[in-house]
């Protein structure tokens, strides 16, 4: 055969594998309102830059017909380009090619790139969309399923592992995304379900939708399963774009510095008077986050699950930090169970990645309640505690008003190995706040009550016992946040500290 002729086969074959499962078929996938895996992957990369492997890989199925139903690249594609000019491996499933399904080829391509990621230290971003195990396959998907899980379990904590969800993702498929660190849902065209809606009405009787089930509302909002809601394909390969930007490549370097031209100086006088005064009246924290930010730039995570608790990344002198902040605008910022792991997870994903942590400081105490107990706050709250106890990386806490009870040595006291702590003057460090704790000091002996409470104020609702202990390094103005946090994050940019050896901890799951 002439050069040219095989060249023209080889081109024949690639054209073949990039149609997937034919035109009729992406017509249909544009017509959801789904981009196809291809598409997608352009999206996410820089142009040009994505270089695909095992694109004519096809399957080993002789069942059910399936000799004759061979489509080169088996319903995924695979490979590694850049992202902002940093290294990242990617698979997108293909709905066009058998529903996306996993068959023991289609496993084998994807444990190739996270192998090769492992190996050269670079983030793996799986783009799900997929009717999951590859029914003519039977066992040999499920195999394909576990060699994938073990895979992200070994990569968790070395390498960032992102999931977004862009269709369908169900039974034991949604496992992966579940090891990984930050799952992503497209509104209106994902779902995510351990079982389906026929399977509950069956076993429980229960009438549900697939949107309400598992939608990208449901797993935002109700079970925190998610981390984003996506508005469409784009809008989710864009927020992926820009949560690459805030971590390192691998657990041996550190997050990129992006330039910035907001001054380390900056002071911003409004925040003096930003805290209300009345310790009962809310505030929006993530306001206080985007004035001290770069840009003002706040870069949420979570957003719309716990709203008691706001966790997410900002850049200090370009340097990106994750920011762990009590919101006092939604259920005063107490700690409840959700918002606990909620915390907890996205403080051992920075901890994993040498990204600093910063804690804004606004609790009123843990949530009481019977569900509570009875939901395992004990347990839950521990996870936070540990979280934070065990983490290495700079930390620096900033508490703005209360700090109350239990929860003043969870959020990042100095007990814990927070590395500086500040306090605003309208700070109050306390067991409790005055009116409890004067119903409990006085319970059997109604005297003067107002004036107890006054008198518990003046001596506890401050920062100054706090202070004269050295529990808090500095007491400041709030004008000056930025700066101070500038310069006490640059005085620990060499921190060095480790952990007691040990196989791994057990942290309270
Ligand atoms: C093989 C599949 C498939 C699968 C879909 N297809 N799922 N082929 N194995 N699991 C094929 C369909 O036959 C169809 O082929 C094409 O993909 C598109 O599917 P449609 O049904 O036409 O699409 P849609 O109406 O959008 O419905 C999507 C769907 C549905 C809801 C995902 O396809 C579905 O229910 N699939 C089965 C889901 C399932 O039960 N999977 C196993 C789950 S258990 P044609 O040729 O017509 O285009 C599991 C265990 C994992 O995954 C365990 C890990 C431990």
């Amino acid at each position: 055969m002439a050069f040219e002729q095989n060249v023209e086969e080889l081109e024949r074959r690639r054209r073949e594998s990039e149609l997937g499962g034919g035109q009729q078929r992406i017509d249909r996938q544009h017509s959801e309102g789904k981009l196809t895996a291809r598409e997608r992957i352009a999206l996410l990369f820089d142009p040009g830059s994505f270089q695909e492997l095992d694109q004519l890989v096809v399957h080993r199925s002789q069942d059910f017909g399936m000799d004759k139903q061979r489509v080169a690249g088996d319903g995924v594609v695979t490979g590694y380009g850049t992202v902002q000019g940093r290294l990242v491996y990617a698979f997108a499933q293909d709905f066009t090619v058998f529903g996306g399904s996993l068959s023991e080829t289609h496993a084998a391509k994807i444990v190739k790139i996270m192998d090769l990621a492992m190996k050269n230290g670079a983030p793996v971003i799986g783009l799900n969309d997929s009717g999951g195990a590859r029914i003519q396959e039977g066992v040999v998907s499920l195999g394909g399923y576990a060699d994938i899980f073990l895979r992200n379990t070994l990569a968790s904590g070395v390498v960032p592992q992102i999931s977004a969800i862009m269709g369908p993702c169900a039974g034991g498929a949604v496992y992966s995304p579940a090891i990984t660190d930050f799952i992503l849902m497209v509104k209106n065209t994902s779902y995510m379900f351990v079982t389906g809606p026929d399977v509950i009405r069956t076993v429980t009787h229960e009438e549900v939708t697939k949107e309400k089930l598992g939608g990208a509302e449901t797993h935002n909002q109700v079970s925190g399963v998610a981390h984003f809601a996506a508005e469409s394909d784009e809008d989710c390969l864009a927020l992926i774009r820009e949560l690459l930007s805030y971590v390192p490549s691998n657990n041996m370097e550190e997050a990129p510095r992006v330039a910035t031209n907001d001054d380390v100086n900056r002071v911003d006088a409004q925040l003096d008077a930003f805290i209300p005064e009345s310790p009962n009246q809310p505030y929006e924290m993530r306001e206080l986050i985007k004035t001290i930010a770069d840009e003002g730039h706040f870069f949420e995570v979570h957003q719309h699950y716990a709203r008691n608790l706001v966790v997410g990344f900002i850049r200090l002198n370009g340097y990106s930090v994750g920011v762990v902040a009590n919101q006092p605008a939604f259920l005063a910022g107490v700690l409840d169970i959700d918002a606990s792991r909620k915390g907890a997870r996205f403080v051992r994903f920075c901890d994993s990645f040498n990204i600093p942590l910063l804690v804004l400081e606004d609790v009123p105490g843990f949530l009481p309640g019977v569900g509570q107990e009875y939901g395992g706050i004990i347990i839950h709250g521990a996870k936070l505690l540990y979280a934070l106890a065990e983490a290495t990386v700079p930390k620096v806490t900033v508490i703005t008003r209360k700090a109350y009870g239990g929860a003043y040595c969870v959020m990042n006291s100095k007990h814990i190995r927070a590395d500086m702590n500040y306090a605003y003057p309208t700070a109050e460090i306390a067991v409790m706040g005055a009116e409890g704790a004067v119903n409990i000091l006085y319970r059997n002996a109604p005297g003067n009550r107002e004036e107890k409470v006054a008198e518990f104020k003046e001596k506890f609702a401050n920062p100054y016992i706090a202070a004269e202990r050295g529990y808090i390094d500095e007491i400041i103005e709030p004008r000056f946040t930025r700066r101070k946090l500038i310069t006490a994050f640059a005085m620990l940019r060499n921190k060095r500290d480790r952990n007691p050896p040990k196989k791994h901890g057990n942290i309270p799951l």
